[in-house]
């Protein structure tokens, strides 16, 4: 068996995080070499009563080989410089991300394989695929995208629903910049034909909830999809890590992921 790959969590105290380390603990494909925090926990062990890793804000001497980032803009900031000083592969889940952070991310991709998802659900990507189909063959009927998520996600709408409009507006060749609506109040006036709408619910522990509506006269279409479990997220994330050390650079995404396993 080939030696496991040399992996860095950032934003590893948190609830992904933590998600990851637990999956990483019984992956022999892995080693771990950095657990990677900016403030919490520093120092302690990451797997209790067990020496050897603690959470740090400290990069290993020896480079990792790839790295999963679910942190916050300004981790995934900082991680990015880094791993493209370094030449570490990044699998990336952190969203919202301003213009200015996803254009250091697109100028990383000449120097560093990276791979980023908004959300790493195999049954999101379905989701993704299902809603464009719908989109394009129900050109006519209105969209909207619903999601719910837990009290303590602070960026609204989610990227899983941004990138869920983002696959209704290909499906229709319209741009989701000149077609979403992202909040209605007031004397909003009729629904502007071809908008695409997206309604937020934050609340308890809900792991996120996904729902697409296209609704005609007299009939409706739902897709929905439903996570109960984070490490549906961390499962993907690992897999992408592992598809992706090793890769030329450039902005790889998890449906080229998919794809190339089911050619298999
Ligand atoms: N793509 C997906 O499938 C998916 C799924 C779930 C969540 N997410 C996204 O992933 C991100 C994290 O979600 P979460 O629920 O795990 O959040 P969380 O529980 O708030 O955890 C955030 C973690 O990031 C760490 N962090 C913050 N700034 C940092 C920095 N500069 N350097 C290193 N670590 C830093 C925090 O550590 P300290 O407390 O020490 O600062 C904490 O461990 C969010 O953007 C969320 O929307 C994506």
């Amino acid at each position: 068996m080939s030696r496991p790959l040399r992996l860095a969590v950032v934003g590893a105290t948190g609830r992904m995080g933590r998600a990851l380390l637990d999956l990483l603990k019984d992956d022999a494909r892995f080693e771990v070499v950095a657990a990677l925090a900016s403030s919490s926990r520093l120092g302690e062990p990451v797997h209790a009563g067990e020496e050897g890793l603690r959470y740090t804000r400290e990069w290993p001497a020896v480079a990792p080989e790839v790295a999963i980032d679910f942190s916050g803009p300004a981790g995934l900031g900082a991680a990015l410089a880094h791993c493209r000083a370094h030449g570490i592969a990044l699998v990336t889940g952190t969203t919202g991300l301003d213009q200015a952070l996803q254009d250091q991310l697109a100028a990383a991709t000449h120097d560093i394989p990276v791979l980023r998802a908004a959300n790493f659900s195999l049954g999101v990507a379905v989701l993704r695929r299902l809603v464009r189909e719908a989109a394009a063959a129900l050109p006519d009927w209105d969209l909207d995208i619903l999601e719910a998520h837990h009290n303590r996600k602070v960026d609204a709408p989610s990227g899983t629903a941004l990138a869920l409009g983002e696959a209704a507006a290909a499906g229709r060749n319209v741009s989701l910049n000149d077609s979403a609506v992202y909040a209605r109040e007031g004397t909003t006036g009729p629904r502007e034909h071809g908008s695409i709408g997206f309604a937020v619910v934050r609340g308890g522990d809900i792991v996120g909830e996904h729902e697409v509506w296209v609704i005609g006269q007299g009939e409706r279409v739902e897709l929905n999809h439903r996570a109960t479990d984070r490490s549906i997220f961390a499962r993907g994330a690992i897999e992408a890590a592992h598809w992706l050390a090793g890769r030329q650079p450039g902005a790889w995404d998890i449906d080229t992921m998919l794809s190339e396993r089911l050619r298999r």
